[in-house]
């Protein structure tokens, strides 16, 4: 399963980029924002970091528009994907996009139906926001599961990249659901390795070494 950094912050990309570990980027519009940086200029800044998949998120609501500016962005570095809205508009694009040669990812996705058009727009990538279905008590991860089958069953290429993740359980349950790619905040991309018995363990370990005059290795 792909790793990706959902931020559009290039330090942090930065910090994290040497692990190794990261596939890719997501960006949203609320996200480059944020960041106060110009799309265009920030999105290439991110495309020399990391080379795989950068999402990068049209803000024109009509097709013909959409379209433009996924050109313009997708004309930013070899890796960018565009992302676009699940309305029928962003449908309309994704499929004008995709016969481009354009790699797509369709964003905002809430339902199976919704996953299905994706998947017959063309999709390159589908990205279910399981945190904010979990904060409305819905179900994310069975989502997930959901779309998997779908995809599965029906011989649909489209990837499934699960996002607005909440939580390290959130990735594990992604993993599981059979999600190919994950998009993850910083903090919690930090928090996977983490675990309070490898601490102990190493500590301990160490020690003992250490109690028995071991030289270095
Ligand atoms: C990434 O592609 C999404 O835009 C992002 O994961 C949304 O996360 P949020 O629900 O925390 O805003």
């Amino acid at each position: 399963m792909m790793l990706f950094l959902d931020t559009a912050e290039l330090e942090e990309i930065a910090a994290r980029a040497d692990t190794g570990l990261v596939d890719g980027v997501t960006t949203n519009p609320s996200l480059i924002a944020k960041s106060g940086a110009n799309i265009k200029e920030r999105i290439a800044d991110i495309c020399g970091v990391i080379p795989g998949p950068i999402s990068a998120e049209v803000v024109a609501t009509e097709t013909d528009g959409m379209i433009a500016e996924g050109q313009t962005l997708a004309a930013i570095a070899e890796n960018v994907v565009v992302k676009l809205p699940l309305t029928v508009d962003g449908l309309k694009a994704c499929r004008a996009l995709t016969d481009q040669g354009i790699a797509t990812n369709v964003t905002l996705c809430f339902s199976i139906n919704q996953a299905l058009l994706a998947a017959k727009a063309g999709a390159t990538f589908v990205s279910p926001f399981i945190g904010r279905l979990d904060d409305l008590g819905e179900d994310g991860i069975g989502l997930i599961e959901d779309i998997r089958y779908l995809y599965d069953e029906h011989g649909f290429a489209t990837r499934i990249l699960a996002a607005s993740i909440r939580s390290a359980e959130h990735v594990e349950g992604s993993a599981m659901a059979g999600a190919d790619a994950c998009t993850l905040p910083p903090r919690i991309f930090d928090a996977l390795a983490q675990h309070e018995l490898t601490d102990k363990g190493l500590e301990a370990f160490l020690n003992d070494w250490k109690s028995a005059g071991q030289d270095a290795i």
